[in-house]
């Protein structure tokens, strides 16, 4: 058999190739290579798969070795982040960035794409936001679908991720997020259901924590019991990169693919599990064949390969201009172009950031920078740099270059933003500020009297306490390769700002509705349940930055003549949308509808349906959105599925979550009557949303809360940052850290250039991560270099068994250790 006639949909083919297949090479087949390629069987014709990051561009690196240099990686457009995207509010910009990006990867040779992330934003101090959509399951689900039908139309095939609850970076390798069912079912679970039933991803990858307890890679109910018997997934579920906890659980869970793979061990358990009963052959068989069918898919599609990368470029720029979030503005937005005495402050201004750091780091073909689009037009300008992006620490001298060139000016644009070492992959951020050389230089800037206009650069929300002295905030979060040129189209009027936030922005994290538990231990208690970010604060009363939704236009927008009704389970709700100012521009209406407040507890209110409207100046238009009304139920954890409470509800037609503009009663009468499930406690407890962990969490949560005490010592499930309490840990510790810190030094040795400030970025995202690493994930990702027996022979050596230790070591592949040693 040929690779061109390798395994196709028909049964009877893939029949007899599972017939064919020893069980040696069953097991080879379900476990990569190396990074980016599975095993190919030669001997059945059966082709490896190639597949590649991430979400906003083709990451394919050009030597499995050497995965994280820019050179090492092959140049591809990189487009704005998703939370850029996001902002939007126009899922068509996914679809149109998934099928370029899905062009790009056919002519790269790439058969599964490992995107898009849809996790639910917990917390703002996560470090890979960037990556993610929004807070609310709804936006995120949206984008979700349109950028995997995107990616697919053109004969790729995606993996959705990280499934389910990876909300947080410093614990995600040992972490178990403990989330309550209804929390699950309505908040971290809709966006995949959406994306799965609406444009059936080829494969989706379990997340590295546990879920309640249990590894998401070895989590049957998830992985089997929601993802394909409820909601009819058909296709191949792979771990994160060395997700993989117990290859026999996971099998038998309905986790197919072990990447990166070449874990001797893991093999070496399938082929003991199926001789001694603990894999069942038939489940080993059915894994195997959806395997095979994945491997037909790409080597049967069709692919045409057409890339016109400067019509990609520009789509680059589009949806940064349409992505792109005015905060605030007292009229000096937009800039007329001959405008006198223009200073620009900070570095970002020509090394703009343009994407996050970690596995979607892109290596663009060209970069155009806020200074390179300033210059193209012609703008006259004084510029001082500032601050440095990649040093913490402030430059007296830099700031007094800026503060002399600002002193007559009628306007400063200050860049500013977070840098890569404080917002990556890998690991969270410790606070929402931005750093001080850019705070510190900002404050003497306003202290001083200019007038200034905040110009940001970051994939997440950062504290502004200084915000009431701004002029204007114009927030292009991570704008993708051509974002300068978004910047400069928007600053100057050529395009008018229509993005509004997907998130909300709390003055600090502390105001966060995930703040009394983030990143404290290994256990994240999701204590504030479906209470996540506009649901907590509206119901709360928090203060905020900006709510939910904010987001300012050049022009107005007015809303009017609401009508409201019933078609087929259907609610549809219309108004008039008239653009009541003197440009054209676009609106993002949002509905939502106001809950029954009795009965369960509930949020105030929950987005249910958006569009983006584009409307010139003076224009009018009737713009109509709808849900079902089965959307408005809830998941009561009693009856195991979803009720529609009867009751007074409300439609609201909003321009942002604390922008009603218009209200329309609703009134349920198909549903049944108001019953919460909880005990009283609970219903308490959680009848507003809870800024302390309620002693009733674990009776929301339906069980105990397990004790999330760091390890003292060195374990297979320990981070090794707290292995270092013990002597084999510090040293192992130490060994890892030399190697990669030595790495980042000799990256900070570089001549400045694009070049220099990737290799800092990548070589700092390991000095950041590796510390979180765990001795499992370690030997499960490396490839072979630290093979896992020799990872379970070094734990039980920390755990005082030397001899059992040794043993391990010694004896290879075949080692004893499979229980967790904590
Ligand atoms: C990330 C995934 C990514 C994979 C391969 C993991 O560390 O969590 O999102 O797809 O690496 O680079």
């Amino acid at each position: 058999m040929t690779p061109e006639s390798a395994p196709v949909s028909d049964p009877a083919t893939l029949d007899g190739l599972v017939d064919a297949l020893t069980v040696d090479e069953k097991a080879l087949l379900l476990e990569g290579v190396d990074s980016w390629n599975t095993n190919a069987i030669p001997r059945l014709g059966i082709p490896p798969l190639f597949v590649t990051d991430g979400p906003h561009g083709v990451r394919k690196v050009r030597d499995a070795s050497g995965a994280f240099g820019l050179a090492d990686t092959v140049p591809s457009t990189a487009f704005p982040t998703s939370a850029t995207v996001a902002n939007s509010w126009d899922p068509e910009n996914s679809r149109r960035m998934g099928a370029a990006i899905g062009r790009e990867s056919v002519a790269r040779g790439v058969d599964v794409l490992l995107a898009p992330g849809v996790n639910i934003k917990r917390n703002p101090l996560c470090g890979r936001n960037f990556e993610y959509f929004s807070e609310d399951p709804l936006v995120s689900g949206a984008f979700g679908t349109a950028f995997v039908q995107g990616v697919q139309g053109e004969g790729v095939a995606t993996s959705v991720k990280h499934f389910a609850a990876n909300s947080n970076e410093d614990f995600r390798f040992v972490g178990d997020s403990l989330v309550d069912e209804r929390a699950l079912r309505e908040i971290y679970l809709p966006a995949f259901e959406r994306v799965v039933k609406d444009a059936q991803p080829a494969t989706v990858m379990c997340a590295y924590n546990a879920l309640n307890g249990t590894f998401c890679s070895d989590n049957r109910e998830l992985l089997t019991g929601i993802l394909r018997d409820e909601w009819g997934f058909d296709g191949v579920v792979m771990t994160d990169w060395g997700a993989t906890h117990d290859r026999i659980a996971s099998i038998n869970a309905g986790c197919e693919l072990d990447m990166p793979g070449q874990v001797a061990h893991n093999r070496a358990q399938i082929v003991a599990g199926v001789a001694d009963g603990r894999i069942a052959p038939a489940t080993l068989d059915e894994a195997v064949r959806r395997m095979l069918k994945l491997v037909g898919r790409s080597a049967n599609g069709t692919r045409t390969p057409s890339v016109d990368e400067a019509a990609h470029a520009e789509l680059a720029r589009d949806i940064a201009i349409d992505g792109a979030v005015l905060l605030a503005n007292d009229g000096t937005l937009p800039l007329a172009a001959g405008r006198a005495s223009l200073v620009v402050v900070g570095e970002m201004f020509e090394k703009m950031r343009f994407q996050g750091a970690g596995s979607s780091l892109i290596n663009p073909p060209s970069v155009v920078t806020p200074k390179d689009a300033f210059d193209r037009r012609r703008i006259a300008y004084r510029y001082a740099q500032g601050y440095r992006t990649l040093e913490a620490g402030r430059d007296p001298q830099l700031e007094k270059v800026a503060m002399d060139a600002a002193r007559d000016a009628e306007t400063v644009l200050f860049f500013a933003g977070l840098s890569d070492l404080e917002e990556s992959e890998g690991f969270d951020r410790s606070t929402m500020a931005l750093g001080t050389a850019q705070t510190a230089l900002l404050e003497e800037l306003l202290d001083a009297g200019a007038n200034v206009v905040l110009v940001l650069f970051a994939g997440a929300p950062v504290e502004l306490p200084f915000a009431d002295r701004l002029a204007a905030i114009l927030d292009m979060y991570l704008p993708g390769m051509h974002g300068g040129e978004a910047t400069a189209a928007l600053l100057f009027g050529e395009a008018n700002p229509s993005g509004k936030l997907t998130e909300t922005w709390t003055r600090t994290a502390a105001d966060a509705s995930s703040a009394a538990d983030f990143d404290d231990d290994r256990i994240s208690r999701y204590y504030e349940s479906i209470y996540v970010g506009y649901r907590f604060h509206d119901k709360a009363g928090t203060t905020l930055q900006f709510p939910f939704g904010h987001g300012l236009s050049y022009t107005s927008f007015a809303y009017s003549d609401p009508a409201v009704q019933m078609v087929d389970g259907r609610v549809e709700a219309s108004a008039i949308i008239t653009n009541t100012g003197e440009r054209a521009g676009a609106e993002v209406v949002q509905l939502y509808v106001r809950n029954n407040p009795h009965g369960v507890f509930k949020a105030d209110k929950e987005l249910r349906a958006f569009t983006k409207m584009r409307l010139d100046a003076g224009e009018s238009r009737r713009v109509t959105l709808s849900f079902q009304i089965d959307d408005l139920a809830h998941w009561d954890v009693a009856q195991q599925g979803w009720v529609l409470e009867n009751g007074d509800y409300a439609v609201l037609l909003a321009a942002s979550a604390s922008d009603i503009r218009l209200s329309v009663p609703l009134v349920v009468t198909s549903g049944s009557p108001s019953r919460s499930p909880y005990p009283a406690a609970v219903d308490a407890a959680y009848a507003v949303p809870p800024r302390a962990i309620p002693d009733s969490f674990p009776d929301l949560l339906g069980r105990p809360i397990p004790a999330g005490r760091r390890s003292r010592g060195l374990t297979l499930e320990s981070r090794l940052i707290d292995a270092r309490r013990s002597v084999i840990g510090t040293i192992m510790y130490r060994a890892v850290m030399s190697q990669v810190t030595r790495d980042y030094r000799s990256a900070l040795a570089l001549p400045d250039s694009l070049e220099r400030d990737t290799r800092v970025k990548n070589t700092h995202f390991l000095v950041r991560m590796m510390p979180f690493q765990s001795l499992r994930s370690m030997a499960m990702s490396s490839g072979g270099v630290l093979p896992f027996h020799v990872a379970a022979g070094i734990a039980d050596i920390a755990a005082f068994q030397p001899i059992r230790g040794l043993r391990s070591i010694l004896r290879g592949s075949g080692a004893s250790i499979e229980t967790e040693r904590e």
